[in-house]
């Protein structure tokens, strides 16, 4: 749908994205799918090309700028090139870029986490999300000496083949199902795949003699799926059933980890896993991912369990880090990431409502979702079942006047934007809003199936 077809004033939007395009057609010619994720090639109406970030804004290579809620799909917490986080990289980058041995940053901003984030005993450092889940799996398996685990329909562990099962495709009757072509259905033997929430059903089946469960995995709030927190008591009933059956616990905190809190959702909600799976938020930006925890499991790696990784403890990306977690230190940080995100779901509800389009606005700290053509989300299927063709045209119609929107309904906030920016983005979509209804698009009220 153009901005002509909406009848628009051309000078207050963006009409269209020529630098863009132009560098999607080269892009395709030499680069499989022409950005570098699949999830980026399927930004609408197409992936932009970007030249520059700075603080909660980026501009586009046609000259736009946008206020930013995608983030690098998270990780940048303290915005865009935070001065004190190029200037600490800047100064590695003349110190060496990898050593292939010991260096102080590797331990400093381990201690670092340790004292942050509960039960951190120890830390193992990786490189992204993915690497670290397997590094977590490996260890509880290691640690209990059993083979299969527990995931959450709607989940989502990385890509690789033994966590991404039953993340968007849902089997019908709840069995695991496989996330890609190519993925080895051999995976699907060593995965049970519960409802979120479902206490009842992680105890009968932790239950069972021959459930051979080595790890309950799990994201605390259900970011990647309708941004759900769990249900009062839901992390404390996998806590004791862990602890009763001896089974390891682990927080996927990949999104949640340095967001939701200093210490991620372990300290938002007050229930300590035997290990922690950080990334994203970790290094601002940067590449670089942890398991932390119990020392007994995570000091495997010293005893039989292999753990490698030729950029493993990276400087500059531990220079990005030490920065980040500086940058996160004061007792006003998260309070304010809060207001502001709280300040921003405000705005967007009475938007909506001013325009009567039915959609679920809620966040869980500084993620927030929206879900349209329903009023509340609580479980996966709903969140699925809301109007995602009707979201990607609002995102559309967003990104026309210059804010930049993940598909799915989640938008992330760093301590860099401002109230100033909330307004201007409310007054965005507000504008937005009024395209779509004058063009009569209105979202489809879900049937939950
Ligand atoms: C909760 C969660 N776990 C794991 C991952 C995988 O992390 P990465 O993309 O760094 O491999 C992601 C990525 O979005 C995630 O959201």
């Amino acid at each position: 749908m153009s901005a002509e077809h909406l009848g628009e004033p051309a000078t207050r939007t963006i009409a269209a994205w020529p630098g863009s395009q132009a560098a999607w057609r080269r892009a395709r010619a030499s680069l499989a799918g022409g950005v570098s994720t699949g999830l980026r090639a399927s930004m609408p109406p197409h992936p932009l090309f970007f030249d520059r970030g700075a603080g909660s804004r980026l501009w586009d290579v046609d000259g736009n700028s946008y206020l930013d809620y995608v983030l690098g799909w998270g990780p940048i917490i303290v915005g865009h090139s935070h001065p004190a986080v190029v200037t600490a990289v800047g100064e590695q980058l003349h110190r060496g870029q990898t050593f292939g041995s010991g260096h102080a940053l590797e331990y400093e901003v381990a201690e670092r986490l340790c004292a942050r984030v509960p039960g951190a005993q120890r830390v193992l450092w990786s490189n992204t999300g993915s690497e670290a889940v397997q590094v977590a799996l490996r260890l509880a398996r290691a640690h209990t000496g059993r083979h299969r685990f527990v995931k959450f329909e709607g989940h989502y562990h990385g890509w690789t083949d033994q966590v991404l099962v039953s993340y968007r495709n849902l089997a019908e009757d709840g069995r695991p199902a496989l996330g890609s072509a190519g993925q080895h259905p051999g995976v699907l033997a060593d995965v049970s795949v519960l409802p979120f929430n479902d206490s009842a059903a992680v105890a009968e089946l932790l239950a069972r003699p021959d459930s051979d469960i080595a790890a309950v995995l799990v994201e605390p709030v259900l970011c990647n799926t309708g941004v759900l927190p769990p249900a009062p008591g839901f992390l404390e009933d996998l806590r004791a059933l862990c602890d009763r059956t001896g089974t390891v616990l682990v927080f996927d905190e990949v999104i949640t980890g340095l967001r939701m809190a200093s210490g991620g959702a372990a300290e938002r909600y007050g229930v300590t896993p035997d290990l922690t799976v950080l990334a994203k938020a970790l290094a601002g930006g940067f590449s670089l991912s942890a398991v932390t925890g119990r020392a007994d499991i995570v000091q495997q790696v010293t005893s039989g369990v292999v753990h490698a990784g030729t950029y493993n403890g990276n400087p500059i990306a531990l220079a990005a880090a030490a920065a980040t977690l500086d940058l996160l230190g004061g007792p006003e940080v998260y309070p304010r990431l809060e207001a502001v995100t709280a300040q921003l779901a405000e705005g967007l509800r009475a938007a909506f409502a001013r325009h009567g389009v039915t959609a679920a606005v809620h966040h869980v700290g500084p993620v927030l979702q929206v879900s349209p053509g329903v009023t509340e989300v609580r479980t996966v299927r709903e969140v699925l079942a809301a109007d995602w063709a009707f979201y990607n045209e609002l995102v559309v119609q967003a990104l026309r006047r210059g804010v930049f929107l993940l598909p799915g309904g989640r938008w992330y906030l760093s301590t860099e934007h401002s109230a100033a920016d909330v307004t201007q983005t409310v007054a965005a979509l507000d504008d937005a809003l009024d395209a779509l209804s004058r063009a009569g698009a209105v979202p489809v009220p879900a049937t939950v199936v």
